[in-house]
């Protein structure tokens, strides 16, 4: 492997997250502007908490209303309308302290953990 790729394996903290969070950058959903805020706000917290996930803009998670949506995996939580605040909390009670927050939930849908 080369070094480069080393590193964005690295950046990426593929081999040590725990989860994965995606948060819907707009723009039919909610406004760019907006998304972008908050998007700010999930990476200072998650560098600041030195929590073990990914994180990964999306352009579109294809719902196009009650954004920005946030979907948190493995558990395939969707979360809408997410806010700085809500995000925090989210972050706390959720990504930290393992319980979502289930006023917020739209949907779940945990992909791999249904019996075949
Ligand atoms: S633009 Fe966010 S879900 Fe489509």
């Amino acid at each position: 492997m080369n070094e480069a790729l080393n590193a964005g394996l690295k950046k990426a903290a593929i081999a040590t997250a725990e989860r994965h969070i995606f948060l819907c950058m707009g723009p039919d959903c909610c406004a760019p502007a907006d998304a972008e805020i908050v998007w700010e706000y999930i990476k200072r917290r998650v560098r600041e908490t030195s929590l073990r996930a990914m994180r990964t803009k999306a352009q579109c998670l294809r719902i196009c209303t009650g954004g920005p949506w946030l979907v948190v995996y493995p558990e395939g939580t969707w979360y809408g309308g997410v806010t700085s605040d809500r995000f925090e909390q989210i972050l706390q009670q959720h990504l930290i302290g393992g319980t979502p927050v289930a006023e917020w939930i739209t949907v779940t849908n945990c992909l791999g953990c249904r019996a075949t």
